[in-house]
């Protein structure tokens, strides 16, 4: 049986700590689905398509990305996951703040779906303080995000703060 993952979030915009858990991902299933979660009532910077495509650009080419998909979704994870025949999400843990948070939501959709559970990892330490909204903040102040987040989603998401 191929063991099916997701990766979900909100990938607003993909940092190096993402792309870190995705990579540690890669090693323990076959295939890994990163999936963008649209919330309509949530305001982003980067549209589902825009958010799909930059992780896309960001994979391109590399030997470890090629059991990985991208696509995004509207609704609860759980239903997507399992019209997918994922039966595990992962989630990156960076430090404890983060932990009362991802718990909740892990009970809340083994709750939803009791055959999904969730994997957490833990990033490289050095990325185990980037989130996507410090690096936003960075880019709104033009600040030099290449420590951050791969080239194409630093020269995006300038262009987007060019225009706020
Ligand atoms: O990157 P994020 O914003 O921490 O990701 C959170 C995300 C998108 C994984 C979570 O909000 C989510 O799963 N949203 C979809 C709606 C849903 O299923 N909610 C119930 C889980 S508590």
């Amino acid at each position: 049986m191929k063991h099916i993952a997701i990766y979900p979030g909100s990938f607003d915009p993909i940092t190096f700590g993402h792309l870190d858990i995705l990579k540690r991902a890669t090693n323990l299933f076959d295939k890994v689905i990163v999936t963008v979660a649209v919330n309509h009532k949530k305001s982003a910077v980067f549209s589902g398509d825009e958010r799909v495509a930059l992780i896309k650009e960001c994979l391109a080419g590399k030997e470890w990305a090629k059991n990985i998909e991208v696509n995004q979704f509207t609704g609860l994870l759980v239903n997507h996951a399992q019209k997918l025949n994922a039966n595990t999400l992962i989630r990156g843990v960076r430090q404890i703040s983060d932990f009362e948070y991802e718990f909740r939501m892990a009970l809340t959709n083994k709750r939803l779906a009791p055959d999904v559970d969730t994997v957490f990892l833990m990033p490289d330490e050095e990325f185990t303080f980037i989130s996507a909204s410090l690096v936003k903040e960075i880019a709104y102040w033009n600040g030099d995000l290449s420590s951050f987040v791969p080239g194409n989603v630093a020269k995006s998401l300038l262009k987007k703060m060019e225009t706020k």
